[in-house]
């Protein structure tokens, strides 16, 4: 395909997508080193490309997207959650953004079963141990950790993500499932699960309470001291949406005094930045933002932001678009 258009991606992709892309345009910029832009390098880049493909470590805000002599006409973003980039900005300097749903919908759902195993198991605590050589051996009450199976989930945001891990926790682990999510459309097709009134409800509820809602100012700390006093003592506390829906700092008081059994997290507020306090418990499996990462997701979701990027070159409405 012939194309003017000046195409930045922020970071590397899958050599196969990167080969698919160049392949489509003439003119890409690639990230070859794999730093992270940074703010001045995100300015310039808005500056002197048509095209920005970020993800979640570029904070493109208001004071780049509306900054004089923004080039940018598409951001694609590489990924579904876009809470990094200021989409009403985005609009008022009409610039159309696209995101990546669906394609990591499985990998992330896997991910949140990973978790809710691991901290319940206390596989980290394990792996560590044996590790550092500090394995005894075999013993009846050697890291004892909770029953998975049977045990009730709690939803919060029934969205793709989330029905994918209820569907995981009713047909593979036997567990009953509540939830709550805003919206009408929001329905669940896993038998027998039942919507809760209220927020306070699935945590009082649930013996794991997974976080499925977008991040951003409208579910910041969405989960605080408040909901975490509600929750069972012997329940777990999953995220792998977004770090700020969680007040990492309440989160780290009610592991470390016993509010809640534990939490498996894959995603911060401050990425990279993981607090101490968090990283000191032993009751909180911590990982690093590995939700979509599997190969196949990766390789998706580089296919789906040059899908959103093609059908907007050629003036069709991208089949993704966010802004
Ligand atoms: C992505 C994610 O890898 O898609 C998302 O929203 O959280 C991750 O799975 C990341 O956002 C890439 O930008």
């Amino acid at each position: 395909m012939m194309s003017g258009l000046r195409i930045v991606v922020t970071r590397r992709w899958p050599e196969a997508v990167e080969r698919e892309l160049c392949e489509a345009f003439p003119d890409v910029v690639l990230n070859t080193l794999d730093e992270p832009l940074g703010e001045s390098g995100l300015r310039e880049a808005l500056r002197t490309a048509d095209v920005l493909l970020p993800s979640v470590s570029d904070r493109i805000g208001a004071d780049l997207l509306l900054a004089a002599g923004v080039r940018t006409k598409f951001i694609g973003n590489y990924g579904v959650g876009f809470s990094h980039i200021d989409v009403d900005a985005a609009r008022r300097s009409g610039i159309v953004v696209s995101n990546t749903p669906g394609v990591l919908t499985e990998s992330t759902a896997d991910l949140a079963i990973l978790l809710m195993l691991m901290v319940a198991r206390r596989a980290g605590e394990g792996e560590r141990e044996l590790r550092t050589g500090d394995w005894s051996g075999w013993r009846p009450t050697h890291l004892m950790g909770s029953d998975v199976t049977g045990k009730t989930l709690g939803v919060v945001g029934m969205g793709r993500i989330g029905t994918a891990v209820a569907m995981r926790a009713h047909y593979g682990f036997a567990m009953p499932v509540v939830w709550h999510g805003r919206g009408a459309a929001n329905s669940c097709p896993v038998p027998g699960s039942l919507r809760l009134g209220t927020l306070d409800e699935v945590f009082a509820a649930a013996d794991f309470v997974s976080v499925h809602v977008p991040g951003g100012p409208a579910n910041r700390h969405l989960v605080g001291a408040a909901q975490l006093e509600r929750m069972k003592p012997t329940a777990y506390l999953i995220n792998t949406a977004r770090g700020d829906v969680v007040d990492e700092e309440a989160l780290s008081t009610a592991l470390s005094e016993g509010w809640i059994a534990g939490a498996g997290l894959d995603v911060y507020q401050d990425e990279p930045r993981v607090p101490l306090g968090l990283r000191n418990l032993d009751n909180a499996v911590l990982l690093p933002h590995l939700g979509s990462a599997t190969v196949q997701t990766r390789v998706a979701m580089g296919r789906l932001v040059l899908a959103n990027l093609l059908a907007w070159s050629e003036g069709r409405e991208p089949p993704n678009r966010v802004a």
